[in-house]
């Protein structure tokens, strides 16, 4: 299938990062968010990292524009009737999902595939709440969507070949490597890290060393690009909180389990990074 147009809905974090590298592909992208000041937030967010790479000498000039004159912003689902593929985005509420694609379904061509960037929701179940069960897939991308350069695809029990084979050629078209990941909750990749995290909780909750300590041993010992306590400030406690949720209720094993403190940190709005205060503080 030819794909030209790109919808994306939702332009928080992950939304913006992902309608960033489908304008930057060349696909016409248009992206929705629920009101006008959170697509200027995101829209801001796509314009500033363009524009630090051009600073870094990692994106031309020419290509900031180019990307940037790919890229649309709406608060209406009907300007989206015309994409070829639409990424949903939002947040992960199955009620929320289920009117988003409800309210895609009145807009969209038929043969537009819907694909969702969850990171814990059965996609099964979501392909079964739309018209379009094998026309629906899971492609889930990583923070921060400009630079990880894995994106996981997922088959519902539905997905026809025809779509399954079109989302991942899509994926490549966008630069990243594809993985085909099962629909088990964390797919692949959460899978072992988050389990790898809550462990880091759990160990420093039993004194196995400072978060300073643990983060350095953990990035200097193992090379990784991060400590776990800076990676669950970056994606966020709550998260980490609600994927360790869905994952212990399917799996039922203890990894998955969120130690209390995640909890209560949680409860008490350290959410990392995005709060300004988590394991460590941050100026925001
Ligand atoms: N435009 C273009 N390139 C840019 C850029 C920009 N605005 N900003 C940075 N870059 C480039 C840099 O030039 C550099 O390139 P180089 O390697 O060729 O020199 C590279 O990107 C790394 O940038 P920095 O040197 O500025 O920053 P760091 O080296 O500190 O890396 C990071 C930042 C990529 C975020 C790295 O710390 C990292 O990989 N962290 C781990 C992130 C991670 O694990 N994400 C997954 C989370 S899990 C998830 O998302 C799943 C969800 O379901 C929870």
């Amino acid at each position: 299938m030819q794909i030209k147009t790109v919808g994306v809905v939702g332009c928080g974090l992950m939304g913006a990062g992902i309608a960033q590298v489908c304008a930057a592909a060349g696909y016409k992208t248009v992206v929705r968010e629920v009101e006008d000041g959170i697509l200027r937030r995101g829209l801001a967010r796509i314009r500033t990292f363009l524009d630090d790479g051009v600073a870094k000498g990692k994106v031309t000039a020419d290509a900031r524009d180019a990307t940037l004159g790919n890229l649309a912003g709406t608060v209406a689902f009907d300007d989206l009737a015309d994409c070829d593929v639409i990424i949903e985005a939002i947040v992960e509420d199955l009620q929320e999902k289920r009117a988003t694609y409800a309210a895609l379904e009145r807009i969209a061509g038929p043969q537009a595939l819907f694909l969702s960037n969850t990171s814990s929701l059965c996609i099964t179940e979501l392909a079964s709440t739309t018209t379009r069960p094998d026309r629906f897939g899971g492609l889930h991308f990583f923070n921060p969507v400009p630079l990880m350069k894995l994106v996981e695809v997922i088959r519902a029990l539905t997905t026809s070949d025809d779509t399954y084979q079109a989302m991942c050629t899509f994926a490549q078209s966008l630069g990243k490597k594809a993985i085909t990941a099962p629909d088990r909750p964390g797919f692949i990749v959460n899978r072992l890290l988050v389990p790898y995290l809550l462990d880091a909780i759990r160990a420093y909750e039993h004194g196995l060393g400072t978060l300073e300590d643990i983060d350095t041993g953990m990035k200097l010992g193992c090379g990784y690009p991060m400590g776990p306590f800076t990676l669950l400030d970056f994606v966020g406690l709550d998260t980490t909180y609600y994927i360790a949720n869905i994952m212990f209720e399917d799996y039922r094993e203890p990894a998955y389990a969120p130690p209390p403190l995640l909890k209560r940190m949680v409860l008490a709005g350290r959410l990392g990074r995005k709060s300004g205060r988590g394991f460590y503080t941050y100026q925001t």
